[in-house]
């Protein structure tokens, strides 16, 4: 954690002054909506489409977005204040209501937090990682960005405790996403990720990763992806804003492709490394 302050409800203290109340619902029930977004330089990458999804997920779970776009950008502003790769946490409860209640409380502010952390190196990104298979166990809205990440923490634990650095999430046969991040595979020469659902997040860098290889003729396809069909693929991608494209050399103890990471990959992460120096 950099020292640079945190922001709670309206206020900009030292992290370790930032305080909630044990009643926030965030707390007590899981009850709110989170985003990450990277700033890269001190500018924030993808804002636009980062508020969008906050947006929807506040919509979705029925809370009020309690700023306008311009006041969220003043908000974040003196968190990046040192111009460095940082990334931003956003998180919005429902509050805290003075007692617990599974109800909706009336009249109550929502709890607004934001901090910035160091992007840090992440040196596997350029020699792969390794992932395994796991049964996606979350529930039916996981295209909402939502705190309540139980089974997401237990799922990435699972996937450590095997030597994984992420688990690739299968439901009724089909790859979902990752535990932190979508999912892409190359197969028989087409780049593909399963298409927007229910059943993953919107991923902003998923967006990106689309837009560049539309811009430059990389076929690529939103298509569901059956497990067994990913078992074959040449090359396997995860994708987000803190670990960006990151191959998957080995899943399930068996290489990927050559065991390396991938001439598709090489050529989308060069293109995104690209687009973000253009851009920042
Ligand atoms: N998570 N899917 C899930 C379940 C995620 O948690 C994330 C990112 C993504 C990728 O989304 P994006 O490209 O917008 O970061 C997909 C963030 C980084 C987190 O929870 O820390």
């Amino acid at each position: 954690m950099a020292n640079n302050p945190v922001y709670l409800n309206g206020r900009y203290l030292p992290v370790e002054e930032a305080h909630i109340s044990v009643l926030d619902r965030g707390f007590l029930f899981g009850d709110g909506v989170y985003e990450v977004i990277p700033a890269y330089r001190g500018r924030l990458f993808e804002f636009e489409s980062h508020l969008a999804r906050l947006e929807n997920s506040l919509a979705a779970v029925r809370i009020d977005n309690p700023h306008t776009p311009e006041e969220w950008r003043g908000i974040l502003a003196p968190l990046l204040e040192d111009g460095t790769d940082q990334y931003v946490y956003l998180q919005i409860t429902r509050g805290a209501a003075p007692k617990r209640d599974h109800l909706f409380p009336e009249n109550v502010p929502p709890t607004v937090f934001a901090m910035s952390s160091p992007i840090p190196p992440y040196p596997e990104r350029d020699t792969g990682i390794r992932a395994v298979c796991l049964e996606d166990s979350r529930w039916d809205n996981c295209h909402v960005k939502a705190i309540t990440l139980l089974a997401n923490v237990l799922l990435r634990q699972e996937a450590a405790e095997c030597g994984g650095a992420e688990a690739v999430l299968v439901k009724n046969g089909f790859v979902t996403e990752g535990s932190s991040s979508n999912v892409f595979a190359v197969l028989n020469g087409v780049l593909v990720t399963p298409p927007l659902s229910r059943d993953i997040l919107p991923g902003i860098t998923r967006e990106v990763i689309l837009k560049i290889c539309r811009e430059s003729h990389i076929s690529c396809r939103e298509q569901l992806i059956a497990a067994d069909d990913l078992r074959q693929a040449d090359e396997i991608w995860i994708a987000s804003s803190v670990r960006e494209i990151v191959p998957v050399v080995e899943l399930d103890g068996r290489p990927v492709g050559g065991g390396k990471p991938g001439l598709v990959w090489q050529k989308v992460n060069r293109l995104f490394q690209a687009y973000k120096q253009s851009v920042s």
